[in-house]
C-alpha cells in the first residue's frame, strides 16, 4: 500500500499526477468510511461516462479500508482514479472542506462533486454536463421536475431538509432564487468560476456556501431521485444541523458586511470627490494671487491637476486599496479617466440645458451626479481593479 500510495495520493505528490493529459471531467467525492461503496461507484461511473477522460478525485476522511479500497482501485484503466487522503488532525471543514480540497486538486474545466455512497445516481451525470454550456453551475435538485428526496432516510430527515431548505431559500430569496435545493450535494461546476479561496468551508452545505459567496453566477437545475444508501450509515448528526444554522448567520453577515463594505466605498469616494473641488477652487484662487498675468483658462487647467492629483493620492491610499495593478498604471489610469470626463461634463451640461431646458444650477448638480457614477464605475472597473 505504501508503494501506490507514494504513486496515486495527489495530496502529497502533485507533480506525478500532472504528467497525465488533462481530463475532460473532474470527478470530486468525498468520503467517510465507505470502503463497501467505492468500486460499485467507479463501477457505474465508468459504465455511463465511458469514452470521455474522466478522473475521479476521492477526498477521503476515513478511519477503515476506504484509502486501501481506492489506492487498489488507481490501477483501473477506464478511469483515472486519484486519492487525497486526509489524516486524523488534516480534516478541517470536514465534508465542506474536503469537497473544497478536490476542487483545487482536480484538472478539469469543470467539476461534478457527489457523494460516495451513491445517493447520488451517477447516471445523472451526462445530463448534468449536458446542461452546463452557457453557465456556472449545475444543481442536481431533488426539488425540481420529477426530482425527489425519497432516499432520505426516515420522515424525520425529510422534514428536516425540507425545512432547512425553505428556511435558507427565506434568507436569501434574490440570490437562492434559481436553486431549488441550495442543500444539495450534488452538482457540476466550472472551476475558473469560484474563487475557492473566499469560501468559509464548514460542515455538509457546500453548495450554499459556494452560490452565496461567488457573486453572480449562472445556474441552472437537473432534477434527480436521491436514493437510499448503498451501503455503511449517514454521517450527519445534530451536531451537523448546527453547523448548518451557524453557517447560515456567518452567510447572512457576510452579505451585510458586502453591503456595508460598498457603501462605505462609494461615500469615501464621494467625499474626496468634494474635497478635491475645494482643492481645486484653492489652487485656482492661489495661482490668481500668485501670478496676476496668468490667463484664467490656463490657471483652472492646472488647477484642474492639482485638484486630479489629490483625488488620486487619496483615493488609492484610503477608498480602493488592494488593487493588483502598479501603481503608475493606476494613476495614468486614474488621469486619463479624469481628462476625458471634463469634456464630457461640458456636453452633458449642454444637453441637460440647452436640450432638456433646465436651468443650469440644477442641471450642473445632475451633470455632476451622472458623472459621479460614471467616474465611480469605471474606478472600481477599470483603474483599481482587484
Ligand atoms: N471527506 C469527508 N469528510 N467526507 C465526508 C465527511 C467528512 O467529514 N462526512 C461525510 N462525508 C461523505 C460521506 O462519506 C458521503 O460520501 C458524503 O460525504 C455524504 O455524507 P452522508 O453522511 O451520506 O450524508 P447524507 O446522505 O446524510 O447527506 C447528503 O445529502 C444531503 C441532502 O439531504 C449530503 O449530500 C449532503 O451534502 C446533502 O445536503
Ligand atoms: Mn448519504
Amino acid at each position: 500500500l505504501a508503494g501506490l500510495e507514494r504513486l496515486r495520493d495527489c495530496g502529497r505528490h502533485d507533480g506525478v499526477a500532472s504528467l497525465a493529459p488533462v481530463p475532460q471531467v473532474s470527478v470530486v467525492v468525498p468520503t467517510r468510511n465507505e470502503g463497501a461503496n467505492v468500486v460499485p461507484l467507479l463501477d457505474r461511473l465508468s459504465a455511463v461516462l465511458a469514452g470521455l477522460g474522466v478522473e475521479v478525485v476521492f477526498v477521503d476522511d476515513s478511519d477503515d479500508e476506504t484509502p486501501a479500497r481506492i489506492l487498489e482501485q488507481g490501477r483501473r484503466d477506464d478511469l483515472d482514479v486519484r486519492l487525497v487522503h486526509r489524516p486524523e488532525g488534516e480534516r478541517r471543514g470536514g465534508l465542506s472542506g474536503a469537497v473544497v480540497a478536490g476542487l483545487r486538486t482536480a484538472r478539469a474545466e469543470w467539476a461534478v462533486v457527489m457523494d460516495g455512497d451513491l445517493q447520488h445516481p451517477p447516471e445523472v451525470l451526462p445530463l448534468l454536463l449536458q446542461a452546463a454550456d452557457g453557465t456556472d453551475v449545475v444543481v442536481a435538485s431533488r426539488y425540481s421536475g420529477d426530482g425527489s428526496a425519497d432516499g432520505l432516510a426516515g420522515a424525520g430527515r425529510a422534514l428536516v431538509s425540507g425545512m432547512s431548505t425553505r428556511v435558507a431559500s427565506g434568507m436569501f430569496p434574490r440570490r437562492l432564487q434559481p436553486v431549488s435545493d441550495p442543500m444539495s450535494g450534488f452538482f457540476a461546476v466550472r472551476r475558473a468560476a469560484v474563487d475557492l479561496d473566499r469560501l468559509r468551508p464548514r460542515g455538509y452545505k457546500i453548495l450554499l456556501e459556494l452560490v452565496l459567496r461567488t457573486p453572480g453566477l449562472r445556474i441552472s437545475e437537473v432534477p434527480f431521485t436521491f436514493e437510499a444508501r448503498q451501503a455503511g450509515e449517514s454521517k450527519a448528526s445534530v451536531r451537523e444541523g448546527l453547523r448548518f444554522l451557524w453557517q447560515l448567520v456567518l452567510l447572512r453577515l457576510a452579505a451585510v458586511t458586502v453591503l456595508a463594505g460598498g457603501l462605505k466605498q462609494v461615500g469615501g469616494f464621494l467625499a474626496v470627490g468634494l474635497s478635491g473641488i475645494v482643492v481645486n477652487t484653492l489652487a485656482l484662487t492661489a495661482l490668481t494671487v500668485a501670478v496676476p498675468d496668468l490667463r484664467y483658462q490656463v490657471a483652472s487647467a492646472i488647477a484642474t491637476q492639482v485638484a486630479i492629483v489629490w483625488n488620486f493620492v487619496l483615493v488609492d491610499r484610503f477608498v480602493f486599496t488592494g488593487s493588483e495593478r502598479r501603481s503608475a498604471q493606476r494613476f495614468g489610469r486614474f488621469w486619463a479617466l479624469n481628462t476625458v470626463l471634463i469634456p464630457l461634463q461640458v456636453l452633458v451640461l449642454t444637453l441637460l440645458v440647452d436640450g432638456a431646458g433646465l436651468h443650469y444650477g440644477p442641471a450642473n448638480v445632475l451633470m455632476l451626479g451622472i458623472v459621479f457614477v460614471l467616474r465611480y464605475v469605471v474606478s472600481a472597473r477599470w483603474v483599481f481593479p482587484a
